[in-house]
């Protein structure tokens, strides 16, 4: 991508402000096929940013690559304007990176606490804890209805329960509370809405507002137009493995940026 492209991105009121992660100038190449060519990306505190594009347009790897499940071949990554780099998913998860992909990182047989928990478990206090490793179940759930309260997640009050039991937009539900939990300062969604109904998918953006209004900055990738505009603050519109522009719902519409993505007209 070249410098004039890339400046081409409309200038919004967020952009005085300093963005919490920042991408300048990614390159991933897979062999001869080009995944990103020069993308920069901004996210700014207390945002919903959308990234829309067509098939191949690169989306899922500039995500990957902003949270350390790919690593690119150029480029620079900011976290609070510093410079950081990810090798693995661990990596960004610990510099606060959350990401919940497509396919659902939750386990069906456990109950909903102990899915937040997966990996984290809180152990008993002492020699329990310390040295036979029992977890304390009980702490777990509290904190796990806590959570889901503060998220403003109402049908799931039974932490109880499997996960295999409950409806897709309640898993879809319990991974986005995962991905909140923890004080995690960034949130990423690879389509969470793509595979739920339409009350579904309804619960799923809610949650996405309550997170931003949490303070926890939101990255969604969605094909959903009408979602994206509903939800989302900006828009990082790709193409072609480039970032064709930077928009918002209230600069453009969604024929403007149906007609970005697919080429027919620039910003
Ligand atoms: N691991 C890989 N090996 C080879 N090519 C890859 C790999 N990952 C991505 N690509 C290629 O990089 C380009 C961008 O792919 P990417 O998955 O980022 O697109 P996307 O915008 O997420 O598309 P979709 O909307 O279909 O999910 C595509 O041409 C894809 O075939
Ligand atoms: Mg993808």
């Amino acid at each position: 991508m070249t410098i004039a492209e890339d400046t081409a991105a409309a200038p919004t009121p967020a952009e005085t402000r300093k963005p919490i992660l920042e991408a300048k100038r990614l390159v991933k190449t897979f062999g001869r096929v080009v995944g990103l060519d020069g993308v920069s990306l901004q996210l700014y505190p207390g945002e919903v940013l959308a990234i829309i594009g067509d098939n191949g347009a690169g989306k899922s790897t500039l995500v990957k690559c902003l949270t350390g499940a790919e690593i690119p071949d150029e480029g620079q990554l900011f976290l609070d304007g510093e410079p950081i780099s990810f090798k693995r998913p661990q990596d960004a998860r610990a510099a606060g990176i959350e990401t919940v992909y497509q396919n659902l990182a939750v386990s069906p047989a456990l109950d909903v606490a102990s899915n937040l928990f997966l990996g984290r478990e809180v152990r008993k206090k002492g020699i329990l804890g310390s040295l036979f490793r029992v977890v304390d179940s009980k702490g777990m759930r509290k904190m796990a209805r806590d959570e889901l309260t503060e998220l403003g997640i109402s049908t799931l009050q039974d932490v109880t329960v499997p996960v295999e039991n409950l409806s897709g937009g309640q898993r879809q539900a319990v991974a986005v509370a995962r991905a909140a939990a923890f004080g995690s300062k960034v949130v990423v969604l690879d389509e969470p809405t793509a595979a739920l109904g339409v009350r579904e998918s309804g619960q799923v953006l809610q949650l996405v507002k309550n997170l931003r209004d949490k303070g926890i900055p939101v990255i969604l990738i969605s094909h959903n137009m009408p979602q994206v505009f509903e939800v989302a603050d900006r828009i990082h519109i790709q193409r072609l493995g480039k970032r064709a522009a930077t928009i918002t719902p209230q600069s453009h519409s969604m024929t403007d940026a149906v007609a970005i993505m697919t080429g027919a007209r620039t910003a």
